[in-house]
């Protein structure tokens, strides 16, 4: 199969990591794989924040995980039986799962298609981090976690102007287990009309 496309059918979400931090090289690899994500209007108006401090990112993940409140799941079944998520297993303490590299997307504040652009340029990093051995997840809340004082001083700290607003979160770091196998894809999701 193309190389590319099974990399993309591969990457699972990645929720149990090793203490072990992310190689710098391959992290300047996954960034700049973001950097060259599609952006609304050519506008290249995204701002990646990569953190590789253990207090901090244990900060922000007790904070993210204070502003979940609920079931996102359509379903009655989990999210993932193998790496579950702060939806499957309400002891999870850290909605950022103790990833040992957090990536904070900072989108333009008031700009319609901040988000989309973050979306974005998360899939070019969780896919680049696949390419070279390195779980991710994408994570929300972001927004919530950085208007808390924590959050604005840190924003502050990190030279991020108050024209950007956190949008997602990607964490990375090595699988502390095998990664779980897609579920099935639902059916009639895709119409090809001539
Ligand atoms: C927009 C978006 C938001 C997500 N937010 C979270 C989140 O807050 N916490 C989490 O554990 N996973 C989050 N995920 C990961 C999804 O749960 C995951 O992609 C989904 O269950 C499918 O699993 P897969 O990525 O292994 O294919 C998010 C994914 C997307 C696309």
């Amino acid at each position: 199969m193309n190389a590319i496309v099974e990399n993309i059918l591969e990457r699972r979400s990645i929720r149990k990591y090793k203490p072990k931090q992310v190689r710098r090289g391959d992290l300047d690899l996954i960034l700049e794989a973001g950097l060259y994500a599609p952006c609304a209007g050519g506008r290249q108006g995204v701002i990646m924040v990569a953190c590789q401090s253990r207090e901090i990112n244990a900060e922000l993940g007790k904070i993210n995980r204070s502003f979940f409140h609920g079931r996102m799941s359509a379903s009655a079944a989990c999210i993932s039986k193998e790496q579950p998520s702060i939806a499957d297993d309400p002891a999870i303490t850290d909605g950022l799962y103790g990833a040992p590299t957090v990536i904070t997307l900072f989108g333009v504040k008031n700009f319609l298609y901040a988000a989309a652009d973050c979306c974005v340029a998360a899939e070019n990093i969780m896919l680049a981090a696949h390419s070279l051995g390195i779980g991710s997840c994408m994570i929300m809340r972001a927004e919530d976690t950085f208007e808390t004082v924590f959050g604005k001083r840190l924003q502050k700290k990190w030279g991020v102007d108050e024209h950007h607003q956190a949008k997602a979160f990607v964490v990375l770091g090595y699988a502390a287990t095998e990664p779980p196998k897609a579920k099935p894809r639902k059916e009639n999701r895709i119409k090809v009309v001539g």
